[in-house]
């Protein structure tokens, strides 16, 4: 008779067919059942006992057998073969650096009530100049070199994300509080520190009485949660035809503490923004009463941001996407 203890079965079809050859209605247990009918009344009782805790008994074994096999089998067909290994992950990429920083300044400005306003990259004159006081044929407009359609004047690349102010004003009234990040073109050399298409964040905040004041407060706080709290700001009177007054706001150099090093060239300070009162001129042509409302604006140079908060050095890199450059970029953000 079969051993159960020598049956080392390799499939599960192998352990059914062991499983018929003992238990089956022809098998080696059934027709012991067979010659039991015929054994003495007297030993009946005894023999039945044993008959039937052998069935049971290889049941069971088969059962077992069963089982180990069929997690065998399963582990081979999806290759796990331990069970406890840890799994390979996926790549699943990171977020670009500019995307990164662009999403922390505008969850800054959400904490200060501003919401996010969107506008065409492809624009008109008027939204990107004259709506923003630059006069026609105002050499303040050689200031951003513009790329225009040569058989349709009137359309051009947006040179700055201040676009947005224009189509914000044309369809809300104060109070506005929005900020407006944006790809801007210009036709500039490409080198280490420029390059023709770029991104820009622009803020407008336009209520009454909102005074110079109120502007550097709000920059300040910006500075403070971008670069740290340590941070320090100072602004510069500059010029732009859609302010007044103007100015260009610096931050202390987060790389030396403001002392002087390479990164500020020596001054301890780093340029980040322009900005300033909305001049009275952009408000009417929006359909603002200057006399009821007042607003700043403020404009920044993404990639400018986030070179100044990595220490990287060349702003090409930001455009070639070189996965080992990207890879070194992580955030929830
Ligand atoms: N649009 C300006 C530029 O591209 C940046 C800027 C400066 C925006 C001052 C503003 C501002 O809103 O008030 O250089």
């Amino acid at each position: 008779m079969t051993r159960i203890e020598e049956f080392k079965p390799a499939t599960a079809a192998e352990v059914e067919a062991f499983r018929i050859k003992l238990l089956g209605k022809k098998g080696e247990i059934g027709a012991l059942m067979e010659e039991f009918k015929s054994v003495a009344p007297e030993l009946k009782r005894e023999l039945g006992q044993k008959l039937n805790h052998l069935k049971t008994t290889a049941a069971a074994r088969i059962e077992a057998l069963r089982g180990a096999i069929g997690e065998k089998e399963q582990a081979a067909a999806s290759h796990i073969d331990d069970m406890t290994r840890p799994g390979t992950a996926e790549r699943i990429g990171s977020r670009h650096p500019i995307s990164i920083v662009k999403n922390q300044i505008v969850e800054i400005f959400s904490r200060l009530g501003y919401t996010v306003a969107d506008g065409p990259e492809i624009e008109d004159d008027w939204h990107v100049f004259s709506a923003l006081n630059f006069p026609p044929e105002h050499p303040a407009r050689d200031m951003q070199d513009t790329f225009f359609i040569e058989k349709t004047p009137d359309v051009v690349l947006r040179t700055h994300t201040s676009s947005i102010q224009v189509r914000t004003m044309e369809h809300q009234k104060p109070p506005i509080r929005v900020i407006c990040p944006g790809r801007v073109f210009r036709n500039e050399a490409i080198s280490y520190r420029a390059h023709c298409i770029f991104h820009q964040i622009e803020g407008l905040y336009i209520d009454r009485n909102v005074s110079f004041a109120d502007m550097k407060q709000s920059i300040l706080y910006f500075a403070k949660e971008l670069f740290g709290e340590q941070t320090r700001i100072r602004m510069r009177p500059s010029y732009f035809p859609f302010t007044e007054p103007s100015a260009e706001v610096d931050v202390s150099c987060s790389i030396c503490g403001g002392k002087g090093c390479g990164v500020c060239k020596g001054t301890g300070w780093l340029e980040i923004m322009g900005c300033g009162m909305v001049d009275p001129n952009v408000l009417e042509a929006n359909g603002i009463d200057h006399t009821q409302y007042s607003g700043f604006a403020f404009g920044m140079g993404i990639e400018r941001i986030a070179m100044l908060k990595y220490g990287v050095g060349d702003l090409r890199l930001y455009f070639e996407n070189d996965v080992r450059f990207l890879n070194q970029f992580d955030s929830a953000l």
